[in-house]
């Protein structure tokens, strides 16, 4: 199984265009590595791709990544999108491949409401873009040769379907508006979980089937954004689970022997910096830090 990261970076990527914090400013001043929004592409043999979600950056993700280029005139290796769930940062890509090639996109049926309810998704001519309902817990296969089973992880609904009551309780809900995946091919099997709001002991013991594992590293602690004065959200509000603390992923997937690697990664995550304590807990802990470009094999 070929793994290509497209977009380690959470909504926004790094830099972000109004974000003048310490690692936005880093990144710009090429310090560190800029990163695009979240998305990863995935092969069973390296000629068909599935996208795990569509990034706003998809365009740009796509050139940089010579398997997703055109195999001939106005064909594509590019054989499904997978969305995960209705966040702009995984679906506005979308826009991009409106362009009459054929592809199946698969989400459950709250996230194709959401794109069914927004009339600009109608771009994707239905001739071409099958759309195809994920049953949670059913496995599907986008491409011969991987089988995929998508699974409720705590999660909300889309920052732009919030309503004005809406309160923390209703981060951590379970069901078809955030979904991880289990994908598995004939050389092993791996989880991605780009948003996470919280790792109950199932989620725990769900993940121990993989070779690989790809979680929501959007924060370090529950506090960065108010650490870094970049706005008040914690990570809770977000509906993604911190790095750091007790009840934080590294502490709560220390029991995991497979590989893993924090994807979805905010720019006020100070795990982003080559110098900061942070990082160094993170990776003595065995963790890696996904960056665009980054191939994985099984
Ligand atoms: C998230 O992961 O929390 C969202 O992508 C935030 C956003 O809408 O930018
Ligand atoms: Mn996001
Ligand atoms: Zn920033």
């Amino acid at each position: 199984m070929f793994i290509r990261i497209l977009g380690a970076g959470a909504g926004g990527g790094l830099p972000q265009w109004n974000c003048g914090c310490n690692i936005c400013h880093a990144a710009r001043a090429g310090l560190i590595s800029p990163m695009t929004q979240s998305s990863v592409a995935v092969s069973a043999d390296g000629t068909g791709w599935v996208l795990l979600n569509a990034s706003p950056d998809l365009r740009v993700q796509m050139e940089a990544t010579g398997e997703l280029h055109p195999t001939g005139v106005r064909t594509s290796p590019l054989r499904a999108v997978v969305v995960t769930n209705g966040d702009v940062d995984h679906i506005a890509g979308l826009l991009t491949l409106r362009e009459k090639t054929a592809f199946d996109l698969f989400a459950t049926p709250a996230t194709l409401k959401v794109l069914s309810d927004n009339p600009v998704f109608g771009v994707l001519d239905p001739d071409c873009v099958k759309k195809k309902t994920v049953t949670l817990e059913k496995p599907f296969s986008p491409v011969l040769d991987l089988e995929i089973t998508a699974y409720a992880v705590p999660g909300k609904v889309p920052l732009y379907l919030e309503g004005s009551a809406f309160d923390l309780a209703q981060t951590k809900e379970l069901g078809e508006q955030t979904i991880a995946l289990r994908i598995e091919s004939a050389r092993g099997v791996f989880h991605y979980l780009p948003g996470c709001a919280d790792i109950p002991d199932w989620l725990c013991e769900r993940l121990s089937d993989a070779d690989l594992v790809l979680f929501d590293g959007t924060v370090w602690a529950d506090d960065d954004m108010l650490q870094s004065k970049t706005g008040q959200k914690t990570g809770a509000r977000m509906g993604h689970v911190a790095m750091a603390g007790p009840q934080g992923s590294l502490a709560l997937l220390a029991g995991l022997s497979s590989r893993r690697i924090y994807i979805h990664i905010n720019n006020t995550n100070p795990v982003l910096l080559p110098e900061a304590p942070e990082r160094a807990q993170v990776i003595a802990a065995g963790w890696e830090l996904a960056h665009d470009g980054m191939e994985v094999a099984l």
